[in-house]
């Protein structure tokens, strides 16, 4: 900026550091969560073996799943003092601003196990939040639609269980659908973990200062809410409804190519992928799936399968490597699952906080300095100070 050398934001933006638990190759589309690719997981595992694999860096063996499954299950309520706290905000408060509400303030209810030089507390903290997420998430979808909350079941399964917190009423039991739930279960192996992307860094930031794991999941949440990152999917609906038809996604494609227009076409383009995104072509498949087994005929996903296709076809897109990401389908399921709009960027959080979890519990076990990015100063050279009756 100042002639001595050209600013580069993105270098700024991109510093690298060190870890075994994803590996991501952009320009392949591959994406490995301990070395296994996310296609086999998502369709041969399910979510709480991922979180198990994330945290742990092995698949587990049938033992130890039946022990993990059954202490994440079990810790899945939450203090009811929570009910109070959340019972504060208005019912039109975004789900997001509850969750970073909600989730700081778990460290006030588990302030006996914030010791994070300790491995029991790191491992308590770790686990009870993966129970605790879809319970909290749950309440604040119940709280803006003026209806009791549902208590968790232990003998239903994460994805199930979840549906059911969100969709039962003391009047009228939710039915779990299997297919339902293996597709909900599938949503959240597929958001589990994405290596350093803006949320987990800013988890491992916050947790570099010391912080306790609650506040900095709270963190991460507030990072993922932005529609560039967590929020994209709840944009994507919004842009399938605001292109209405599919005679019109022509002018939106246009609008998206125009450097003018402030247009982005949502759930396009990535930040490392310079391919398809491999969760994309699972969450795809999953869409069929749950859209056949319902027997809906969705315009949306007419019009987003259209516009994948021209999107494909473009040079535009093409010669920027923009490919749909893992938010283009996930939205078009979460509607169908009817899961609100609103909600969508929670079940992301949900689905991403064992990834959370292992970066910050990876950091905090070896060797970490306080995180500490540096800056290109572009400001005013040193000058001195104009008394104010003088400027
Ligand atoms: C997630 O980091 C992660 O891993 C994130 C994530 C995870 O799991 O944690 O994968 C989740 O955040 C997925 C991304 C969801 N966001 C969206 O779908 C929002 C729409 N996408 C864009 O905002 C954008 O693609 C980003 C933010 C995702 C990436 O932005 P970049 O890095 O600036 O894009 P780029 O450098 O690759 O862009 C290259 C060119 C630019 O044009 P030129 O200056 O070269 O002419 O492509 C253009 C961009 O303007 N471009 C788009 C576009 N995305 C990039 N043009 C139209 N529509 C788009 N969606």
């Amino acid at each position: 900026a100042n002639g001595v050398f050209t600013y580069d934001p993105g270098f700024v933006s991109t510093a690298a550091c060190e870890s075994k638990i994803t590996y991501i190759d952009g320009d392949k589309g591959v994406l490995l969560h301990r070395g296994y690719p996310i296609e086999q997981l998502a369709e041969e595992s399910d979510f709480l073996e991922v979180c198990y694999l994330l945290l742990y860096g092995e698949l587990p063996n049938a033992a130890e799943k039946e022990q993990f499954s059954s202490m994440v299950m079990k810790h899945t309520m939450v203090h009811e003092q929570m009910v109070e706290f959340l019972k504060g905000f208005r019912r039109d408060a975004h789900p997001m601003a509850i969750m970073c509400g909600l989730v700081g303030a778990l460290s006030s209810f588990y302030h006996d196990s914030l010791d994070i030089t300790n491995e029991t507390h790191r491992q308590i903290t770790a686990h009870r939040l993966i129970s605790k997420m879809p319970t909290l998430a749950a309440m604040a979808y119940k709280h803006s639609v003026g209806q009791p909350f549902m208590y968790p079941r232990n003998d239903l399964s994460y994805g199930g269980n979840f549906l059911h917190m969100m969709f039962a009423t003391p009047c009228e039991e939710y039915k779990v659908n299997p297919v339902l739930a293996r597709a909900m279960d599938k949503i959240f192996t597929l958001h589990a973990d994405h290596e350093q992307n803006a949320s987990t860094s800013t988890v491992r930031l916050a947790g570099s200062s010391g912080a306790n794991p609650f506040a900095c999941i709270a963190s991460g949440i507030a990072a993922l809410w932005g529609p560039a990152h967590g929020g994209a999917n709840e944009a994507v609906l919004k842009m399938l409804d605001e292109i209405g038809d599919e005679s019109r996604i022509e002018e939106f494609v246009a609008k998206a190519k125009d450097k003018n227009d402030p247009f982005r076409l949502m759930g396009f383009g990535h930040r490392v992928y310079k391919n398809f995104d491999p969760r994309a072509k699972v969450m795809k498949k999953t869409c069929d799936e749950v859209l056949g087994e319902l027997g809906i005929n969705d315009p949306q996903l007419r019009i987003a399968k259209r516009l994948e296709q021209i999107a494909l076809e473009d040079e535009y897109f093409i010669d920027r490597q923009l490919y749909p990401n893992v938010d283009f389908y996930s939205g078009i399921i979460l509607k169908a699952l009817g899961i609100p709009v609103e909600m969508f960027t929670v079940i992301f959080a949900t689905g991403r906080t064992p990834g959370w979890i292992a970066h910050w519990h990876e950091m905090i076990s070896g060797s970490y300095r306080i995180g500490r990015p540096r800056q290109l100063y572009t400001g005013p050279e040193k000058r001195d100070f104009v008394p104010l009756d003088q400027r």
